[in-house]
């Protein structure tokens, strides 16, 4: 498995509050909303960055700007002791992964498993905490593949890329179309967008049939990005026949309909409409 990147290590920190991980890289190489693991023993932790936050041994070493007193090695030298970053842990999963690989302990713990004397690891809901000084690192691809699926199966549709080391992370559209789902976020946060991403991907794997009643015009046709200006293409640029955009006062009918774009009007009777033009009676 690929080398995963430590950071830092556990100092503090429980199951009600977020943990506490003292970093041993440049807090400017973290970026809030990183997936982290923590690992400790037989387990893997993964949690999500939810805060980056500087701290001094003392009040007194964070408010003297000792790099302007000393010289640069000694100034550098008392940082080093004094000056710290830590961040703060939202712990989600675990997943035991047993002994180190390769040892016979492990292969006694495989071979159990294979015997059927002991359950399959699975991820599970956080329910214990590692110890002090456990090691945190940055997921790798085979951590983000473990929480949100193998990118190469076929039902897993790629949404996006971790923001750090740009690793796939996948939505099982198979699971995705048995519940229901709601995308929520301060405006601006991209739910259009990913909205979007989830209807192209139904569409590309012809997972379902999808209604959309497009309030503001939004899914349907090419359009550019409010803040970047860039070009986003619509679900019926991308998918031409497969979509059917249905305005309240007009129709462009097609054959092998994947999505129904309901589309803005001033009409106030809109419930009968869609009836009408269901073919609901
Ligand atoms: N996944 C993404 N990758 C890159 N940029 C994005 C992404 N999602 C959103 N954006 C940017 O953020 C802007 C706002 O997104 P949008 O989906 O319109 O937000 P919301 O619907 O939450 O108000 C978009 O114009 C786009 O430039
Ligand atoms: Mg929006």
């Amino acid at each position: 498995m690929e080398q995963r990147t430590q950071i830092g290590y556990l100092v503090g920190g429980g199951l009600k509050e977020n943990f506490r991980v003292r970093l041993t890289v440049s807090p400017q190489e973290m970026q809030e909303g990183a997936f982290v693991v923590i690992q400790s023993g037989h387990w893997n932790y993964y949690g999500i960055v939810t805060d980056i936050n500087l701290g001094a041994t003392d009040p007194r070493f964070a408010d003297e700007q000792t790099e302007v007193r000393f010289p640069a090695h000694i100034a550098k030298a008392l940082h080093g002791q004094t000056l710290y970053a830590n961040l703060e842990v939202l712990p989600n999963l675990m997943l035991e992964v047993g002994p180190e690989l390769g040892t016979p302990e492990y292969k006694d713990w495989q071979g159990k498993i294979d015997a059927g004397l002991k359950d399959a690891p699975r991820i599970l809901p956080v329910k214990n905490i590692p110890p002090h000084h456990a090691v945190v690192s940055l997921a790798n691809e085979g951590d983000i593949a473990e929480i949100f699926g193998d990118p190469n199966k076929e039902s897993n549709f790629v949404i996006g890329h971790t923001r750090e080391q740009n690793h796939p992370v996948c939505i099982d559209l198979d699971k995705f179309v048995q519940r229901s789902s709601g995308v929520f976020g301060a405006t601006g946060t991209g739910k259009s967008f990913l909205t979007r991403l989830v209807l192209a991907g139904l569409m590309k794997h012809n997972q379902a049939a999808v209604l959309v009643l497009d309030m503001h015009n939004e899914y349907g046709f090419d359009d550019v990005a409010s803040d970047t200006k860039k070009a986003v293409k619509g679900l019926k640029t991308l998918f031409k026949g497969g979509v059917r955009c249905v305005g309240l006062e007009q129709e462009a009918p097609s054959e092998a309909i994947k999505l129904t774009l309901i589309w803005k009007s001033q009409r106030e009777i809109f419930p009968q409409v869609i009836l009408k033009r269901f073919h609901v009676s």
